[in-house]
């Protein structure tokens, strides 16, 4: 399976400091924030990564990540996103890279403590479809919030309500199959102009394909000054997913690709 780091966006709310790079290469204790998804992806066997990003410093993510080989990739491509469209756009452009296989989908400011081998060898052997990774927070407005009915299946999912339904948060990591970019092209902008991942998510719910699993260990994003200072908080004392070449597997099962039926 193929890992896509949607690394896009303005940052506005980190200005001044993304005034002059790209929000996802700012540091984040001891490593440029881009690193922890790369390490994500890697520690669970994927070795082959687009990274899609834009804006005016797109050139500064060349300079650090170079070809990738130094941080255990095979394989590591750039894509360009024109404007900003929002998430759902963004991952557009990595229809060809996807080639028809399965992906993994990992927002650029997102940073966990655990491994996602376990999910991601468990969405590999989902049929068709589309998993979630949830997790428990204090502040679900901030998010997708997904909505359960009795019986814990997920009915909807809402992107940042002012009366979250439930206390999780969906987290910016995502497995889909190669139908994800058809669904993409079918999007329509949402209230603040952009396309959603949670209306993604929400059309494979509509199928009935939709699976999710919570994400063990702590997990935060970091777009704002408070989530960025408490990530670096988290790293320092909890130690963070870093690249672990023994313990990544061999990437013979995880990166088969699948196609789609
Ligand atoms: C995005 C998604 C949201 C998700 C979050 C995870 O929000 O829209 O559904 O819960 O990432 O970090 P953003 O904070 O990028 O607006």
């Amino acid at each position: 399976m193929k890992g896509i780091i949607l690394a896009g966006g303005l940052g506005t709310r980190l200005r001044p400091l993304t005034l002059v790079t790209n929000k996802h290469l700012l540091p984040v204790y001891d490593r440029p924030m881009i690193y922890y998804p790369i390490e994500c992806l890697r520690n669970a066997g994927m070795d082959e990564v687009l990274i899609v990003t834009g804006g005016e410093h797109a050139g500064d993510f060349l300079k650090l990540l170079r070809n990738g080989k130094h941080l255990g990739l095979k394989h590591l491509e750039y894509a360009y996103q024109e404007g900003e469209g929002g998430i759902a756009d963004a991952l557009k452009l990595a229809e060809e890279f996807a080639d028809g296989g399965k992906v993994c989908v990992v927002l650029g400011d997102n940073i966990i403590e655990a491994n996602i081998r376990k999910a991601s060898g468990d969405f590999f052997t989902q049929r068709s479809g589309a998993k979630l990774l949830l997790k428990e927070v204090n502040d679900p407005e901030r998010f997708g919030v997904p909505q359960f009915d009795d019986s814990g299946k997920i009915t909807n999912i809402l992107e940042k309500p002012q009366d979250p339904p439930s206390s999780f948060a969906v987290t910016g990591i995502y497995f889909y199959d190669a139908d994800v970019f058809d669904i993409c092209k079918t999007l329509k902008p949402s209230g603040r102009g952009e396309l959603e991942i949670t209306d993604v998510n929400n059309a494979y719910l509509k199928r009935g394909d939709l699976t999710y699993e919570s994400l063990e260990g702590w997990w935060t994003d970091a777009g704002t000054f408070e989530s960025l200072h408490h990530a670096a908080g988290l790293v320092a004392t909890g130690g963070a997913n870093k690249l672990d070449t023994d313990a990544a597997p061999a990437n013979d099962q995880l990166n088969t690709t699948v196609k789609s039926s």
